[in-house]
């Protein structure tokens, strides 16, 4: 008791007259966030400015943000984020100097070697003024996408430590990095390329599955990845957007290939709501076509955010799906079917011919659509990103890669997750139809809704307390906090 008047009296004493108890405790707490903000450490994120890469960054930056760090975000004009979606952020442009003649290419390395080789000095810039101002919260780590290989000799030279995001999964990434053992070997260039053999180096995949990302410069590609693995291997630390239990093998395998510390702490759109990093506008007409289908009973189509078709594959898509008669949501991207700017190849009357079983958008809120309870089914080019979100809803898959990961990622979505069917052959309206009703109708699709299903389980449990990927976040905040 007399302590607790000691107490009382020593408080009084020191409150300046004038003050009531509420200004003393408003003091108290600014004192106590001024002393939390010399503790915060910012993190200074870079992505590279495609869609499929954009996302996840950003992702990336909310995660960190909730867990306390203050977000960087240095970034290209071209294909620059949407600042007014993340207030929470700190974002700082780069002039990057990419042409019109560049980026209308639709070439992913040529715009790759460009930020790679153009961006230098402005990032270096960038950094360097980020560095010298910085009294209240000092830069622990730059983060940034793989493909910016550059970025590992600026970090050094200005002795801060990089940490790298693989935006794309373990499995794929590895056969990246044994892209000099497939050239020792012979497969490149590659003579077959709808080849069944087997890639003995890299069970289950088969000749056609081996990456290779379409560009007018092989020399260069190469080149971009042995930089992006060469300079992973330098970095601090990698980042995935996937988890241990799904890619066991592999991540075991990179541990022996890549000593340096590895976080899974994928996939990142769990971590949240659903929120748009969107660099197109999303067509919500989608889901109000989608409340009015029966369950389970819609096949949703979309390639992503570069994969281009032929005015013959896109026919041949088209009737496929009417042949089906399921259901179906379509997303066309303007100026992806070549030579046409959005659906004028389609027959005149083609949707109205349907009478309301086919719906088509130039952009969709992709997570909604797949979480909405009519989706059945996901036709997809198997971008890490779809693949991963069709995966944490449950969704099983029509596999149709193109290039890229993409073909990795096909392969063990069907031959070792078996929560997909693979169109091996080239599109064609009778395969398509088949495969759709494989998937929506019949027995073999709902043992993979199953399997998928099962995944889903294993995802959710490894984001919660004691999963690994809990873990594995926790100890990515430890390890940038301890820098
Ligand atoms: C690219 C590569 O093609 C891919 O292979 C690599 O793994 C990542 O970079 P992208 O082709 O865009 O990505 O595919 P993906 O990784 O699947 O990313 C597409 C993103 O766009 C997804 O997050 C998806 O939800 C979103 N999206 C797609 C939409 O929001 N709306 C759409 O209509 C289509």
């Amino acid at each position: 008791m007399l302590f607790v008047r000691f107490c009382l009296h020593f408080i009084a004493q020191r409150i300046p007259p004038g003050n009531s108890w509420d200004d003393r405790e408003i003091e108290m707490e600014r004192t106590r966030s001024k002393s939390q903000s010399r503790m915060r450490r910012r993190v200074v994120l870079f992505p590279l400015p495609l869609q499929g890469h954009i996302t996840p960054m950003l992702q990336l930056g909310s995660i960190l943000h909730n867990k306390g760090l203050s977000i960087t975000i240095i970034h290209t004009t071209f294909n620059s984020p949407n600042s007014a979606n993340y207030p929470h952020f700190d974002f700082r442009s780069i002039p990057d100097g990419l042409s019109e003649a560049v980026v209308s290419v639709a070439d992913a390395v040529a715009v790759m070697t460009h930020v790679n080789d153009n961006c230098v000095e402005p990032f270096r810039e960038s950094l360097s003024n980020l560095l010298s101002n910085v009294e209240e919260e000092p830069i622990a780590c730059l983060i940034t996408d793989a493909m910016l290989h550059f970025t590992q000799s600026v970090a050094d030279s200005l002795k801060l430590p990089r940490i790298v995001l693989r935006t794309s999964n373990i499995s794929s990434f590895l056969v990246f990095a044994g892209t000099r053992l497939l050239y020792e070997k012979g497969y490149f260039p590659i003579k077959d390329p709808l080849s069944d053999a087997p890639v003995v180096e890299f069970p289950p995949l088969r000749v056609k599955d081996i990456p290779v990302v379409e560009t007018h410069d092989p020399v260069k590609s190469k080149h971009l990845l042995l930089s992006m693995i060469g300079q992973t291997k330098a970095s601090s630390g990698l980042i995935w957007n996937s988890l241990e239990e799904i890619e066991q093998d592999a991540v075991t395998t990179l541990k022996m290939e890549f000593p340096i510390p590895v976080f899974t702490i994928g996939p990142f759109h769990q971590y949240f709501p659903a929120t748009s990093s969107s660099l197109v506008s999303q067509d919500r007409s989608c889901i109000s076509w989608l409340d009015k289908q029966a369950p389970k009973s819609v096949i949703y189509v979309s390639f992503g955010s570069i994969v281009g078709i032929t005015e013959t594959e896109f026919l041949e898509i088209a009737w496929g799906l009417a042949k089906s008669g399921v259901p179906f949501l379509w997303v066309v991207r303007p100026g992806s079917v070549h030579g046409a700017e959005w659906l004028e190849a389609l027959p005149e009357g083609f949707l109205e011919m349907l009478e309301g079983k086919g719906h088509i958008v130039q952009w969709a809120p992709q997570q909604e659509v797949l979480a909405h309870p009519a989706t059945g089914g996901f036709w997809t080019h198997n971008g890490w990103n779809s693949t991963l979100e069709s995966i944490c809803e449950g969704v099983p898959m029509i596999c149709h890669p193109s290039f890229g990961d993409q073909t990795v990622i096909a392969r063990y979505v069907s031959d070792v997750w078996r929560v997909g069917l693979h169109l091996e052959k080239k599109l064609e309206r009778g395969e398509i139809e088949r495969a759709v009703k494989r998937l929506i109708l019949e027995d073999e699709g709902q043992e993979m809704r199953n399997r998928i299903m099962y995944l889903k389980e294993k995802v959710d449990i490894s984001l919660r307390p004691g999963g690994s990927a809990y873990q594995a976040l926790e100890n990515l905040v430890h390890y940038i906090q301890s820098f």
